[in-house]
């Protein structure tokens, strides 16, 4: 069993590393960026793959990794776990009819709310202790699904079905389809970057790059946010023109 997963604001890769770490602790985890992540994924049978909803949609990054390493997957056991700011329709459903394509036996789903990575959104804001509450109750669902599957065998379902499928598609989907059907060309960096590198160091796609002692972006963003919530003068956006509050998941974990 290994995990393999993007995570921009750490969110996702803490409910993977925690599912994994009740269900076998002997499990690896990958980020998706690794260069023999594909590899690793060939070796095993059981893959936990997992990624944060964007406008309801697989991040593209995912997309692209499925598609283009698609004859990984034929027979394996496929897991699928989404993380949400708030409503993701089918999230897993969206890798899960893609892998079903490529043969994978898709053994079940999970959408699981967490903080909303979005920083540079005024309106998708929340109070720390809201945050905090949030994680609190994303953990007590991990551990109810981990006790599940190792007692009783039983791998949730959710956002497999054609009822999830349709909220996705109508609830969000279909007005933002045009957002996750690339790379996004629309990562902006203000002159407030002194040219540290840490966004450089933090991008899972290798987009950004130090010229002239500031960053600079290509065109392969994969709007995990990961550069907006670690910029130490909070010169990346992409969605909006400001960030508001940095998003990261220990922010919200020392309650627990
Ligand atoms: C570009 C983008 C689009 C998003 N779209 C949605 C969405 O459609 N529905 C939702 O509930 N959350 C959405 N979110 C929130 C993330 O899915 C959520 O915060 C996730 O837990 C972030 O996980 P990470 O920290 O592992 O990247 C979006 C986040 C980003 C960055």
């Amino acid at each position: 069993m290994i995990g393999v997963y993007l995570s921009g604001t750490g969110n996702t890769r803490h409910c993977i590393t925690k599912l994994l770490s009740l269900l076998d602790p002997d499990a690896s985890l990958i980020p998706i960026e690794s260069r023999d992540a594909a590899e690793q994924i060939r070796n095993e049978d059981t893959i936990f793959l997992a990624y944060p909803t964007q406008f309801s949609n697989i991040p593209f990054m995912i997309r692209d990794f499925i598609n283009t390493n698609c004859s990984i997957w034929e027979g394996k056991k496929v897991f699928c776990l989404t993380t949400m700011g708030a409503f993701s329709g089918d999230g897993t459903g969206c890798a899960a009819r893609l892998l079903k394509k490529y043969n994978a036996d898709v053994i079940g789903g999970l959408q699981v709310h967490m903080p909303d990575a979005v920083c540079d959104n005024k309106m998708l804001k929340k109070p720390l202790e809201e945050n905090k509450r949030i994680v609190r109750e994303a953990d007590k669902k991990l551990e109810a699904v981990a006790k599940d599957i190792l007692e009783n065998g039983k791998y949730p379902r959710e956002g497999l079905g054609e009822i999830a499928h349709v909220a996705g598609l109508f609830g969000q989907r279909l007005w933002f389809y045009n957002k996750t059907t690339d790379y996004s060309r629309k990562l902006k960096i203000s002159d407030d970057c002194i040219g540290c590198g840490m966004c450089v160091k933090n991008c899972p796609m290798g987009n950004l790059s130090i010229k002239d002692g500031k960053a600079v972006s290509a065109n392969k963003c994969a709007m995990c946010y990961r550069c907006i919530s670690s910029c130490p003068k909070q010169a990346v956006t992409l969605l909006g023109k400001k960030v508001y509050e940095q998003c990261r998941y220990e922010k919200y974990a020392d309650v627990i």
